[in-house]
């Protein structure tokens, strides 16, 4: 769709981006030029009025991202490294902020900043050969995008401090009992998969599906009255669009629904 040289950028079906991470020399590691070049994949994402979901994953099947790049890490002053950790954060958050709902599928190791990238996706699909883990420590260093906060939300608190402590790696069977995962997939079928749930997504009301993203979303944020508050406003919203009127009428004709997105 657009060059980029660390990453793929494409439309696999309309409505459906899909985002590669591609740096086969380095398991797809991240570095700051492939950071930048994911960040513009997701500003073309917020910015494509058609977009109804956006997948992310890593070429090849050895790695989903092996981390972020220990090579380009080695040297960092500490000026270097908070520039560096705010670059991943600022990317994570935005991913995390795209209206569509985002999948990531791991197809193999998912570790560092490979684990943070998934776990700012909506979800995570996985290979049965996925490894996750946040091995940092054994590198002297803390995770530094998000992988403190966003483990310890979707496993809880014990099991991700063991993870963030010990660096142990964990398996797609154990990532999808801890929570980590929704499904667990072979490897040759995954991107099958993960399509079939794009198409799933991209055949419902866009706004609908974007509002119920925005609900359970910025609800986390808030306490329970207010965020059935929102939620409420958006249910509100969502019956000003001709989306809902075509969706209810379609149901009662006993056909299926044809939306266009306002
Ligand atoms: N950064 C840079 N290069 C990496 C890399 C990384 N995170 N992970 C792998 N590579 C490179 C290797 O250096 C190697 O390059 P060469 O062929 O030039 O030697 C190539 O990718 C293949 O890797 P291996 O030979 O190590 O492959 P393997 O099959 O033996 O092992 C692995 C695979 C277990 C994933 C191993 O590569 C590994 O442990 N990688 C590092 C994982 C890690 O510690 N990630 C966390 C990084 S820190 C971080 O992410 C901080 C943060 O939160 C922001």
């Amino acid at each position: 769709m657009t060059p980029f040289q660390n990453i793929l950028f494409e439309q696999p079906e309309a409505g459906v981006l899909r985002l590669t991470v591609h740096r086969p020399k380095a398991l797809n590691a991240l570095n700051a030029a492939t950071l930048d070049e994911i960040g513009a994949a997701v500003a073309l994402t917020a910015a494509d009025r058609s977009a109804r979901v956006l997948l992310v994953t890593g070429a090849g099947d050895k790695a989903f991202v092996a981390g972020a790049d220990i090579a380009e890490m080695q040297a960092y002053t500490p000026h270097q490294a908070r520039a560096f950790a705010e670059q991943g954060a600022r990317v994570m958050q935005t991913l995390e902020a795209l209206a569509v709902p985002v999948i990531a599928l791991v197809n193999g190791y998912a570790l560092g900043g490979g684990c943070e990238l998934a776990m700012a996706c909506d979800w995570i699909v996985a290979a049965d050969g996925a490894v996750f883990g946040q091995p940092e420590v054994q590198l002297g260093i803390p995770p530094g995008f998000g992988g403190t906060q966003r483990l310890t939300r979707l496993v809880g608190r014990p099991m991700a401090l063991e993870l963030l402590t010990t660096g142990r790696q964990v398996r797609a069977d154990e990532a999808l009992r801890i929570g980590l995962v929704n499904h667990v997939y072979p490897a040759k079928e995954l991107a099958a998969r993960g399509m079939e749930l794009a198409r799933l997504i991209a055949a419902n009301a866009p706004i609908a599906v974007r509002f119920a993203k925005e609900a359970a979303q910025r609800g986390q944020d808030l306490d329970l009255g207010t965020a059935c508050a929102l939620e409420g406003s958006l249910f509100a919203l969502a019956c000003g669009t001709a989306d809902q009127k075509e969706g209810m009428r379609a149901f009662l004709e006993k056909r299926a629904p044809r939306f266009r997105g306002h």
